[in-house]
C-alpha cells in the first residue's frame, strides 16, 4: 500500500535517539538547546526559536501570551486543520472564519479586511500545504488595525516567501513537526519570534511559569503549562533538519512529475504550480464527483484496490458541530466548502519514487477516463 505520506527515517535518526536514551537525560535538555540553535540558523533573520511538544502548543502559547481572550475576535481561514481554530476557542476568544482561494487554499488581505470589526485582535494566516500566503498586504493591514499576525506555518517548514524563509521576519510564526510534516520530531513544534518581552512570557507559559535567576533560584509570577519538547524529539529533529532541504527538493521533483502526467480534465482541478519557495507539504487535487460518477468514498475504495491510500485535507472547519454553535452554516464560505467536499490528497513523501507517482497518475487517469 502506498500511503499518502510517510516520514523518512534512517539509521542516523535511530542512532540519535539511541544516544539520548542511553544518556539518561530524556526530557528537555542539551538536545533541545542545540535544536533551537540549529533551527534559528536554518530559518535565518534576527529571530529566536523555541521548541514545543506540538505545533498546537506553540500557537496556543503565543495567543495566551498576547492576552487574547473573551470578547476578542481572531480571523482564521475556514480551510485548515482544526487546530488553527481550536487554539482560538482554547483562549476563550471567538473565531472569525474567512474564505480561502480555491486554488491556493490561502486567505488574502481583502478577505481579512472584510472580516475586521472593532473586536478583532489577531489574524492567523495558514500557509496551506506549504504554499506561502501573500503576507506583505496582510502585514500592512494588520499594522493599520493594530492586529497581531500569528502565522500558522505548521505545514511550511522550509517554505520561502519573496526569497526569505517563512519565520525569518520576526513576527510570531509556528511550525509543526508531526510525523506527517516535511520533517518530524514525532510530536513537536516550534516558534520563531524576535520580541524579547513576548518571548519571556511564552517561555513561562511553555513550562509552569518558572523563572530562574542567575543563582539557579526559582520563582513563579504567572501561570504556565507543560508544553516543552523532550530531548529524544530534539535529537530526531537535529538529524531531520539537516535533511530538510533535500526532502523538499525531492517533494518538488515528485510534484513536477505529477504536473507532467495529470491531464487537463473538466472533473479535475490541480493545485497551482506558480508559487516560488513552495515546500509542497501535500499535493491536493479537487475531483468533481458528479462528473467522475464516483463519490469520494467510492474513489478512495477504487484507489485502495490499487494499493494507493489518498488523504482528505480537510473538511471545512466552520461546518464542524463546534463551530456551527457560533452561527456558521453551509453556504458561508463556498470555496472552503467545495474544497472540503472535493479534495483528495495524493501520495507525496521523499521516500517515493517516480514510478510511484506514475502509478498514482495512471489510477487517477483511469478514474477520469471511466467517467
Ligand atoms: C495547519 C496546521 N496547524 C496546526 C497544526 C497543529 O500541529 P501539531 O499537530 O504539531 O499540534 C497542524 C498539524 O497538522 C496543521 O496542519
Amino acid at each position: 500500500m502506498l500511503p499518502f505520506t510517510r516520514p523518512t527515517l534512517d539509521t542516523e535518526e535511530f542512532e540519535a535517539i539511541k544516544e539520548v536514551l542511553q544518556s539518561g537525560w530524556l526530557a528537555t535538555g542539551p538536545k533541545v538547546a542545540a535544536f533551537e540553535t540549529a533551527l534559528a540558523d536554518y530559518i535565518g533573520g534576527d529571530v529566536q526559536l523555541r521548541v514545543f511538544n506540538s505545533g498546537t502548543s506553540a500557537l496556543e502559547a503565543v495567543l495566551l501570551a498576547y492576552g487574547i481572550g473573551p470578547g476578542d475576535e481572531v480571523i482564521v481561514p475556514a480551510m485548515s486543520f482544526v487546530a488553527s481554530a481550536n487554539i482560538i476557542v482554547r483562549c476563550g476568544a471567538t473565531p472569525k472564519f474567512v474564505d480561502v482561494d480555491l486554488i491556493s487554499r490561502n486567505i488574502d488581505a481583502d478577505a481579512v479586511a472584510a472580516a475586521i470589526t472593532p473586536n478583532t485582535k489577531a489574524v492567523i494566516p495558514v500557509h496551506f500545504a506549504g504554499r506561502a500566503v501573500d503576507m506583505d498586504p496582510i502585514y500592512q493591514l494588520a499594522e493599520q488595525h493594530d492586529l497581531l499576525v500569528l502565522e500558522d506555518a505548521a505545514q511550511a517548514i522550509g517554505t520561502q516567501y519573496k526569497g526569505r524563509r517563512i519565520g525569518s521576519l520576526g513576527n510570531p510564526v509556528c511550525f509543526s513537526f508531526h510525523p506527517n510534516k516535511n520533517m518530524t520530531t514525532i510530536e513537536g513544534g516550534a516558534l520563531a519570534i524576535n520580541d524579547p518581552a513576548l518571548l519571556k512570557k511564552i517561555e513561562g507559559i511553555r513550562f509552569h511559569g518558572i523563572e530562574r535567576d542567575a543563582q539557579g533560584g526559582m520563582d513563579v509570577t504567572a501561570w504556565g503549562g507543560k508544553m516543552n519538547m523532550p530531548d529524544v524529539s530534539a535529537a530526531l529533529g537535529l538529524v531531520q533538519l539537516k535533511k530538510l532541504d533535500g526532502f523538499n527538493r525531492k517533494r518538488r521533483a515528485l510534484v513536477e512529475r505529477y504536473f507532467q502526467q495529470l491531464p487537463v480534465h473538466d472533473a479535475l482541478v490541480l493545485p497551482a504550480d506558480d508559487a516560488e519557495g513552495h515546500s509542497w507539504h501535500m499535493f491536493c487535487i479537487l475531483l468533481d464527483w458528479e462528473k467522475t460518477g464516483l463519490n469520494r468514498n467510492q474513489t478512495l475504495e477504487a484507489l485502495k484496490q490499487q494499493s494507493i491510500a489518498a488523504g482528505i485535507h480537510y473538511p471545512a472547519m466552520h461546518l464542524f458541530s463546534l463551530y456551527r454553535q457560533y452561527g456558521y452554516k453551509p453556504g458561508d464560505f463556498p470555496n472552503a466548502e467545495r474544497i472540503g467536499e472535493q479534495t483528495l490528497t495524493l501520495p507525496l513523501f521523499p521516500g517515493m519514487e517516480e514510478k510511484d507517482v506514475d502509478r498514482v497518475c495512471s489510477a487517477v487517469i483511469s478514474l477520469l477516463n471511466d467517467s
